[in-house]
């Protein structure tokens, strides 16, 4: 059933007091819930009081202490409806049995390695007990959990543990009160054995708060990083936001068996092991980076999320674009921020602009949905995060502090909408920003294109923009969006210019910062066309347009390859550095497709090389951004630009490119791969970080050389590696050809590293990401491996996820990637439908490709949507997919 944003209605029935009570058991668990129910209107109420419900089996219900007939109820298999509730305030009692053991859906209450554990985001509560099952429904909460002492010793819930003891019969409970009013998608309930490791944070008000991180006994050495990361979280939010943690105790606790990277329950967050299990030896630098961005993310939830949440599920980036915002600041000023910025956004252009421009483009607010979980998309979460970003760029730093400010003066213990925090942030700035919601409402990436002149004669250079929102499925017509431009003029000696005044919109500005001369300047672009002009230029500057990538458009501008180079070597802008070295790697791969279809001769021009070359020569750049820069767009983005997306042609050109540079640059390599060695032992901070990321980077080129002595090389930092992150880099780089080396290898890697699933894990997804040739045949035979588990999420994105990654093995056009992803998907649709949801999207976008293919794969999708008993959540993606 499809669910319309424009139907929302406020809640008939309140819901104030929630008391739950578990008794665990191994065979049935039995939920009693009792609720102290309020009409939602003052008018009072009679309408049905209609509760959702899956997979339950109803025992009894009781209205203020009485049994309701039977014929005072309906039950469906999605609901129980009370059909003529009391008036006024009640209590409601309703108890209920389900079987945890059997739920390999992962969402609900289920086990994970023998332990009870749940996920109630977005709509799992219902499969708890019967219940209001919506965000806007927020209640205070009890938890009290019975089961037995020795198989569940640990009983964890939100909030305060009030009391707890023995029971007869070996069993054993736990009360937890949580004083916070909240959704029951916060709710979470936590029994096994774990152990824990415990530290304390005092906040900026001094109240001491236990911090303790669950797993099993075993793992407890690994997660240091982890509560590293959270005290540095917690610090954080207190200096930059003012957001103080407000109760005595929060838990983490990790599982294997998770659907998403992690949950922000409310005290009680939950994760898969990957986000918080870290050391040296099993863990890369991507790891730790992840950990920390991640349990951050969880962390800030506890305001942005919890304290204020969101209305309906349309408002999902409310909280997810704001709180990954907020995690992706926090990375920022723990690492690097350009670096982290270029991560951004290539995520941002590798995964969500081609999701744009496809059957399952949709804005950032969704318009409606069958199941939710669907839309836990990079669009409501990367791309909303960037809305955010774009408040902080029009109201700087201390704007959007204010802005904060009054969005938790304003609506803290309330559930609110995307507009709410529009007008907070405008309210706080005294500002208007016209055509900004649009960005909530359309889908689709804005194109931006700029025309530049100069005329000597006034010193005045000239800006004209204008945009273009492409149509998407069910938006045919677009409005113009506001784009907030940041701009800065470089000279020919590559300086910045001062920037004095602008005209634009018949009006001239004077810039400048307290009689401080500023250098760059934000455009407020929001019509379809409008032209700036910047006076008192003495010189033609060369334009650095989008500074810091100011918004999530595509830039379509005049900027000639001398341009382009120059930016390259000058630009101020670091980020913009970068950019112009993408924007050449593009322009070149693009050109080479071309000769490639055309069967030419491939020929890299020599100014990309020496570019390139120049940059690896810096001793002044940051190492880590010297990789980012030295390493090519991704096959994803340059199909996205190409009218038949052609997967061999990107992936021959690619590798001609990386391999050809290799050989061109190969000495300069080598002396990076040499000079950027170390025998200091293994620390996460960003020198060492940036060291190990150069000289793997480098590494993996002269490995695509695949000749005698750079294998040899890339063998030696294999096993003289005393960290994941080179040993798995010297892995990745060996194991790009095909041949008995890499068979060897990664033999070797895996009978050493057998005992330890996550870095399993990893040698999965290696080899499912591989391009070499006929690798369908490679994952089919790791499918039956001891080691794999379709019941796991991770070894399923690992080897699943990563095999569609590769589009030359996916899209192979004898459709055996799609034929062999097609029988996947109905397999893991038995078992998990949240994550075959995931793995089908890997189809949505068949059009794109020549006919051939698109035949194979449309094959495949209706295949799937003519499959009995196919879960909502496959099907909804398989339709889309197929309507556009
Ligand atoms: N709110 C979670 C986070 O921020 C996302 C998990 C949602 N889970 C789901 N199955 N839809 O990490
Ligand atoms: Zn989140």
């Amino acid at each position: 059933k499809e669910i319309f944003l424009k139907d929302y209605k406020k809640p008939d029935y309140l819901f104030d007091t929630v008391d739950l009570e578990f008794q665990l058991g191994d065979e049935k668990t039995m939920v009693t819930s009792k609720i102290a129910v309020s009409p939602g209107n003052e008018a009072g109420t009679s309408s049905p009081l209609a509760l959702h419900g899956c997979d339950l089996k109803l025992l009894s219900i009781k209205i203020n202490g009485t049994e309701l007939k039977s014929d005072k109820y309906t039950v469906d298999p999605r609901h129980l409806t009370i059909l003529t509730p009391p008036a006024g305030v009640f209590n409601m009692e309703i108890v209920t049995e389900i079987y945890p053991q059997l739920n390999t859906s992962l969402e609900g209450l289920y086990r994970s390695t023998g332990n009870f554990c749940t996920q109630c985001e977005a709509e799992g509560f219902r499969k708890i007990t019967y219940f209001q099952d919506r965000p806007d429904v927020m209640a205070k909460y009890t938890c009290r959990i019975e089961g037995d002492k020795t198989l569940y010793p640990v009983l964890l819930s939100n909030g305060n543990l009030i009391e707890q003891g023995d029971l007869e019969g070996g069993k054993h409970y736990a009360l937890w009160e949580d004083p916070f009013k909240k959704p029951c998608y916060l709710f979470a309930l936590v029994a096994g054995q774990l152990e824990c490791r415990e530290d304390s944070f005092v906040t900026c008000s001094g109240r001491k708060v236990t911090l303790r991180i669950w797993t099993p006994a075993q793992d407890l050495p690994k997660t240091s990083h982890a509560m590293y990361s959270l005290k540095e979280a917690m610090k954080w939010d207190e200096e930059v936001f003012g957001l103080e943690y407000d109760l005595d105790l929060f838990n983490i606790v990790v599982v294997p068996d998770f659907n998403m990277g992690a949950m922000e329950n409310k005290s009680l967050n939950v994760f898969q092991s990957r986000l918080v299990l870290a050391s040296p030896e099993a863990a890369t630098d991507g790891d730790y980076a992840a950990i920390l961005g991640v349990i951050g993310h969880e962390y800030f939830h506890n305001w942005t999320g919890n304290r204020v949440t969101c209305r309906d599920w349309f408002q999902l980036t409310l909280k997810e674009g704001l709180t990954v915002f907020r995690d992706q600041e926090f990375s920022s000023d723990l690492g690097c921020r350009t670096v982290k910025r270029i991560a951004d956004v290539s995520k941002l252009r590798s995964y969500q602009f081609p999701q744009d421009a496809g059957p399952m483009a949709h804005p950032i607010r969704p318009l409606s949905y069958i199941k939710m979980d669907n839309f836990y998309t990079g669009q409501l979460l990367f791309l909303g995060a960037e809305v955010v970003r774009m408040y902080k760029t029009m109201f700087g730093a201390s704007g959007f502090r204010k802005g904060m400010d009054l969005y938790f003066q304003r609506h803290d213990g309330q559930a609110v909408t995307c507009e709410d925090f529009y007008a907070a942030m405008c309210d706080a700035n005294n500002a208007h920003l016209p055509n900004f919601l649009q960005w909530y409402s359309q889908a689709g990436t804005p194109t931006v294109k700029v025309t530049s002149s100069y005329d000597e004669g006034s010193q005045a250079f000239s800006l004209k923009l204008s945009q273009e929102v492409p149509p998407t499925p069910g938006q045919p017509m677009k409005e113009p969006m506001f784009i907030p431009v940041a701009v800065g003029l470089v000279d020919s000696t590559g300086k910045d210019m001062p920037l004095t005044s602008i005209y634009s919109d018949g009006r001239v500005q004077t810039l400048s910062n307290d009689g401080h001369p500023i250098f760059t300047t934000v455009l407020q672009f929001k019509k379809n066309e409008e032209e700036f002009i910047f006076n008192n230029v003495p010189e033609r500057p060369v334009p650095s347009l989008l500074r810091g990538y100011s918004a999530p458009i595509r830039l379509d501008s005049d900027l000639t390859e001398s341009d382009l180079y120059f930016l390259l070597a000058n630009d101020s802008d670091e980020f913009n550095r970068w950019e112009a070295g993408q924007i050449l790697a593009r322009k070149l791969m693009f050109s080479l497709v071309a000769d490639f279809q055309q069967q030419k001769t491939l020929a890299l021009n020599t100014k990309f090389v020496d570019g390139l070359r120049a940059i690896l020569r810096s001793t002044s750049l940051d190492k880590e951004f010297i990789a980012k820069a030295i390493t090519l767009p991704g096959q994803g983005e340059i199909m996205d630009m190409m009218s038949i997306a052609d997967p061999d042609a990107v992936h021959a050109v690619r590798t001609f490119i990386k391999k050809e540079l290799a050989f061109q640059l190969k000495d300069d390599l080598l002396a990076a791969v040499t000079s950027n060695r170390s025998s200091e032992a293994y620390a996460f901070n960003h020198d060492s970080v940036a060291r190990r990321a150069l000289k793997n980077t480098c590494l993996a080129y002269l490995a695509s050389l695949n000749e005698p002595d750079v294998t040899e090389l890339a063998l030696n930092e294999y096993k003289c590696a005393t960290n994941m992150t080179e040993q798995f880099a010297a892995l990745a780089a060996l194991s790009q050809n095909p041949g008995q080396v890499r068979e060897d290898a990664l033999l070797d890697f895996y009978n050493k590293w057998q005992q330890d699933y996550l870095v399993v894990s990893k040698w999965f997804a290696l080899q499912a990401t591989s391009d070499i040739p006929g690798n369908v045949a490679n994952v089919q035979k790791l499918l039956a491996h001891p080691a794999f588990d379709m019941r796991n999420p991770n070894k399923v994105y690992s080897l699943i996820g990563g095999f569609c990654g590769s589009p030359v093995s996916f899209h192979a056009k004898d459709g055996s990637g799609y034929k062999f992803l097609g029988e996947v998907v109905l397999q893991l649709d038995k078992i998990n439908p949240q994550v075959a949801s995931r793995m089908v999207s890997a189809f949505s976008r068949w059009r794109r490709y020549d006919e051939t293919r698109q035949a194979l794969a449309k094959a495949q999708l209706e295949m799937i949507i003519s499959a009995n008993g196919l879960s909502e959540n496959v099907y909804e993606i398989a339709l889309k997919s197929l309507a556009a």
